[in-house]
């Protein structure tokens, strides 16, 4: 049983439940281009068992079922993407069957009475445009707005809201200078454009989708918690920059107009030319600020060149991930956020969740869940402006670099017969949310 239900929330308070394209739909169906991920995961040492996206969790076929579970569970809304090799091959030439799918799947939604909450990006780069460059190439912000403006002609009188991208962290730091995620890359100059053009790309949308006059429109950070490993001066300047390079480069970018010096210390001499001049487009105004969130770091100083900072192993409890349970972290960051950025724009916990090896009576995931429940709830208390709160995930799913081992499903997917069976913590969330349906 979770603690917490709906009517100790504000009224209007949206909950919801996440997944993504690549990490579920199989994305060898309906025509898909090839992406990054697929020539990423097909590089011995990259990922683990190199498995890939093409088969994941059949969500292509499976939807109607799918989206049954979502709305079973009393969820308002359903957050997913749009995957543009799907709809784009080639990253520039539609490809109806794609569009036509995500068309079935808003309506599908709209049946079930579920909020469609879209993100256009959520990593799988057509590998015709990872091939010019990718987020290197200045050249894709255009490219996305035109991506933007296919998809939403045909979804965006449906949907309830829209990010264009997925944590931009994760697309461009580790992914270009952690080389963990897509392309696999290992270098500060192509990190500093990555993280500077997604940005771009983030506001030549917004504007592509005011441009189609539509509302709801917001973004979607990661966020992790840092504290200093110890007291030294050293440490809490390790944790400021990780902080820094984490979670105020991209806030202060589309909050502000302004990267921290932490940060520009080191990506200076790499920026495109004029990219002061990008701010207008980064800033464009937004109707949300969505916050993902699962950890916290602690952060020591290390020798050798910037970003000189190490992680430290902590001591509190951990999921399956070997990420620290820290649910103060969640509240901290949604007052923060609000303080120093947001004001009284709309904050939703985009994402929060945890990966469990327990396959069906995942008490795990439901202390898990109550605890970070509880953290929102603080800090509407403490007065963040905070709207909704969606879980990763619906399903087990395909979790990237450590491939379909780690599982962060509300549902257990059986990989073989691909057969969805509701956990115990789909059932606590049903009976918290008042589900009509009592859950699946
Ligand atoms: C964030 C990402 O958006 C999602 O793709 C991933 O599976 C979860 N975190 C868990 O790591």
């Amino acid at each position: 049983m979770l603690r917490h239900a709906r009517a100790d929330f504000p009224d209007g308070f949206l909950f919801g439940t996440a997944t993504s394209a690549y990490q579920i739909e199989g994305h060898a169906y309906g025509g898909a281009g090839p992406t990054h991920w697929d020539s990423f995961a097909a590089t011995p040492g990259n990922v683990v068992r190199a498995e890939d996206g093409a088969y994941a969790c059949d969500h292509y076929h499976r939807y109607e079922e799918d989206l049954d579970l979502v709305a079973g569970a009393g969820f308002d809304g359903y957050r997913f993407s749009t995957s543009w090799a799907r709809v784009m091959p080639d990253g520039v030439n539609v490809n109806p069957e794609g569009l036509d799918f995500y068309d079935r799947l808003v309506d599908a939604m709209c049946a079930r009475g579920l909020k469609p909450m879209a993100t256009l990006y959520h990593w799988e780069l057509p590998q015709a445009l990872a091939d010019v460059g990718g987020w290197r190439n200045g050249d894709i912000a255009d490219r996305f707005a035109d991506f933007t403006t296919a998809v939403m002609r045909r979804i965006g009188d449906r949907v309830h809201s829209v990010a264009p991208i997925n944590e931009p962290w994760c697309v461009g730091y580790l992914s270009h200078f952690m080389g963990l995620h897509a392309p696999g890359l290992r270098d500060i100059r192509a990190t500093a454009r990555a993280m500077h053009h997604v940005l771009v790309a983030h506001g030549r949308a917004i504007q592509a989708m005011r441009a189609l006059g539509m509302t709801g429109l917001g973004c979607v950070f990661n966020l992790e918690w840092s504290e200093p490993a110890d007291d030294s001066p050293a440490a809490r300047e390790a944790a400021a920059r990780y902080d820094a390079i984490y979670n105020r480069f991209f806030l202060g970018g589309v909050f502000k107009g302004a990267y921290p010096d932490a940060v520009m210390e080191a990506f200076a001499p790499h920026m495109p030319d004029k990219w002061q001049d990008d701010f207008p487009t980064i800033q464009e105004p937004l109707d949300w600020c969505g916050l993902n969130y699962y950890t916290r770091k602690l952060i020591g100083p290390a020798p050798g060149p910037w970003p000189s900072l190490a992680e430290v192993e902590g001591p509190l409890p951990k999921t399956q991930m070997g990420w620290e349970i820290y649910p103060d972290g969640l509240r901290d960051f949604l007052v923060r956020t609000a303080r120093d950025y947001t004001g009284d724009l709309p904050l939703f916990v985009t994402e929060n969740g945890c990966a469990s090896a327990i396959p069906f009576d995942d008490a795990d995931r439901i202390a898990y869940l109550d605890a970070h429940l509880g953290a929102v709830r603080e800090a509407i208390a403490a007065g963040a402006p905070v709207a909704g709160y969606v879980v990763w995930s619906l399903l087990d799913n395909y979790e990237w670099a450590l491939g379909y081992e780690k599982r962060f499903g509300l549902v257990h997917v059986d990989f073989d017969t691909l057969t969805r069976t509701p956990k115990a913590s789909y059932r606590a969330v049903a009976a918290a949310l008042d589900a009509q349906q009592g859950g699946a």
